[in-house]
C-alpha cells in the first residue's frame, strides 16, 4: 500500500457501514438517529453495541430511559436515514416524519420504524464511554424482520452508509460461497504454487 496516515484524525478507509436507526422513547419524546457505528458483540446472551457520541440527543434520551431499538433500512429509504442522520431531535420532531411511521415494540416501549426491513429491541445493559463517544450495549430480546426481504439469510439491498453523506446498497447477486473446506484447498494451492517458483 502506497499511502500512510499517522495518528490520522477522522479515518473512513473501513466503510461502508449498514445503516442502523436508533430509536428511542423517553416518556412522551420519541426520536430517532442514524448510526453507523455498531456491531453485534455477543451471541449468547445476544449483545449488540451503538456508538453515539454525548453530543447528540439521543444520548440525553438514553440518560432518561434503559431501552432502545436498532432499525436497519432498504436502501430505498435512504432519505430517511439522511432526515434521521442531518437532524436532531432537539430542533426537528423526527417521530413525524411520515404518517403511521412506528409502532411500539412488542416487549420494550421502543419505537420501531414501519419501514425497516429489520429491528432489534435492545434493553440497555451497560453504557461505557469511550473517547468522544458513548458505546451503549443492549441485549436483544426480540427481533422483528420482513420474512421474504432475507432470502437466504441475506438482505436485498440493505442500505448502507459510505461516508461523506453517500449510500449505497451490497449487490447480493454477486455474492460468493466460500467454506471451510474451500479455505483449505485453496491454501493447499497457494502453497504448491509457491513451492513451485
Ligand atoms: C449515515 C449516518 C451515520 C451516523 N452515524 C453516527 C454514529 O454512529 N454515532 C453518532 O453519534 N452519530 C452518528 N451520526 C450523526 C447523528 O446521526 C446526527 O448527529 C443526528 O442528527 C443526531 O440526532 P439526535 O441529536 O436527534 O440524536 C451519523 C449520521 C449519518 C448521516
Amino acid at each position: 500500500m502506497k499511502k500512510f496516515l499517522e495518528k490520522p484524525s477522522k479515518f473512513y478507509f473501513h466503510y461502508p457501514f449498514p445503516v442502523a436507526v436508533v430509536g428511542v422513547k423517553a416518556g412522551d419524546t420519541v426520536n430517532f438517529m442514524s448510526a453507523a457505528w455498531h456491531t453485534q458483540l455477543s451471541f449468547d446472551p445476544p449483545l449488540y453495541g451503538v456508538a453515539v457520541s454525548p453530543k447528540r440527543f439521543t444520548a440525553t434520551l438514553l440518560g432518561k430511559t434503559s431501552e432502545f431499538s436498532l432499525n436497519f433500512l432498504d436502501f430505498n429509504d435512504y432519505q430517511l436515514a439522511g432526515i434521521f442522520g442531518r437532524l436532531s431531535g432537539r430542533e426537528v420532531d423526527k417521530s413525524r416524519v411520515a404518517e403511521g411511521e412506528w409502532v411500539l415494540g412488542k416487549i420494550l416501549r421502543v419505537p420501531i420504524l414501519e419501514r425497516a426491513i429489520s429491528a432489534y429491541e435492545c434493553k440497555l445493559v451497560q453504557s461505557v464511554p469511550f473517547g468522544d463517544h458513548i458505546l451503549y450495549v443492549g441485549e436483544i430480546v426480540g427481533v422483528h424482520y420482513v420474512e421474504e426481504y432475507f432470502q437466504g439469510g441475506i438482505g436485498k439491498s440493505t442500505l448502507l452508509y459510505a461516508g461523506n453523506d453517500r449510500y449505497s446498497f451490497a449487490d447480493v447477486s454477486k455474492t460468493i460461497c466460500f467454506t471451510k473446506e474451500d479455505a483449505l484447498e485453496t491454501l493447499r494451492r497457494l502453497r504448491s504454487g509457491s513451492e513451485e517458483q
